[in-house]
């Protein structure tokens, strides 16, 4: 075979390879722009998505464009571009979809969208949009359209496994939001609980710089942090006053509880220690372990501040919710001893930046 159409090929292989190794949309759509740009030769690559409903085409990214050059968003009544899906290989200009006046207008204020071919993005003979580069029908060859047609299917099937991955983890989550809250309803927290702890960690994971990953385990962590409850009985969990010391060692078993049924669920392994952790202190008298200082987990001593921040800011049957920033001094004064330093003074960066949570 020659090396004209080895390469691509091999290349072509790579993109498919890389782009199914990820089911995170901006990882897959980031290797989707730049595989394409290197396969064929082009500073700048489009993509667009189609609304069928609507007949327009969306801007989904555009790479390697410069800031301010790309200023139109939608291509609103564009003309149907399904042959290209009949006929592979074959690729369209936007002036053969756009309508006239609009097209002018188009290439008027961004001339360089007049340069760029487009290929489906196919799934299963359906266009779900367009992917353009730089160049026009003439500087390819005929395997190179075959190659970039053939490139789109292959990154169109990978957005759209990404997109029902992100659609189901979303479920999932609002699944188990659902779940909490359902338990936390028993006790006397007024509603909403989770769903503040959870964005009061997300917001302290931002300010760490913590991974995609580490913050997807938080937002797990901190939503069924108090899970366990579920195994609490009345009694004890909706009394509301001052516990009796037996009563506290009941209510103290929560995280264990918490632990044990996420234990069940494979894929719940790594957000089990904060949940389990979540009532240690700093100072190593917390339970149920008695962790100190370095060896309580990151994600655990986080949904601790967010925990109590809520607790203090919100009513409860037996004391009336605290302002914002009194809640903070609060937080602050036990710095060292439940909480640990450093968090607390991100944290309280963070709210009294953030005008909109601290009253
Ligand atoms: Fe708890």
């Amino acid at each position: 075979m020659k090396k004209e159409v080895i390469e691509p090929l091999r290349t072509l292989h790579d993109l498919s390879k890389a782009i199914n190794s990820t089911l995170d949309i901006e990882e897959v759509v980031e290797m989707v722009q730049e595989k394409t740009s290197s396969l064929m030769g082009s500073d700048r690559v489009l993509i667009l998505l189609l609304d069928r409903h609507k007949g327009a085409l969306k801007v989904y990214s555009a790479y390697g464009f410069e800031e301010g050059e790309l200023w139109v968003k939608w291509f609103r009544d564009v003309r149907p571009f399904d042959h290209c899906i009949v006929q592979k290989g074959t690729v369209i200009t936007l002036e053969e979809i756009v309508p006239e006046d609009d097209y002018k207008e188009l290439v008027y204020v961004t001339p360089v969208l007049a340069d760029m071919v487009f290929a489906p993005l196919e799934i299963k003979g359906e266009a779900y949009g367009l992917i353009g580069v730089m160049g026009d029908r003439r500087s390819f060859t005929a395997v190179e359209l075959e190659i970039f047609c053939a490139l789109g299917s292959q990154s169109a099937v990978a957005m759209e496994n990404a997109n029902l991955y992100r659609k189901l983890r979303n479920a999932f989550l609002h699944t188990a939001e659902a779940l909490a809250e359902a338990v936390n309803s028993r006790d006397p927290y007024t509603g909403g609980h989770t769903r503040r702890v959870c964005e009061y960690s997300i917001k302290m994971a931002g300010a760490l710089g913590l991974s995609k990953r580490e913050k997807e385990t938080l937002r797990l962590a901190s939503i069924l942090h108090d899970i366990g409850k579920i195994g609490i009985e009345d009694a004890v969990l909706r009394k509301g006053g001052v516990l009796t010391e037996d009563e506290e060692l009941k209510m103290r078993e929560h995280p264990a509880i918490g632990a044990h049924i996420l234990g069940i669920v494979e894929e719940m392994r790594d957000v089990i220690p904060g949940v389990l952790h979540h009532h240690e202190w700093f100072d190593g008298s917390g339970y149920p372990g008695g962790l100190k200082g370095e060896d309580i987990l990151l994600q655990a001593k986080i949904i601790a501040i967010a925990d109590a921040y809520d607790a203090l800011t919100t009513d409860r049957p037996y004391r009336k919710s605290m302002n914002g920033e009194d809640a903070l001094e609060e937080l602050t004064a036990d710095m060292g001893t439940h909480f640990a330093p450093s968090l607390v003074e991100i944290f309280c960066s963070i709210l009294r930046k953030d005008k909109g949570v601290v009253i």
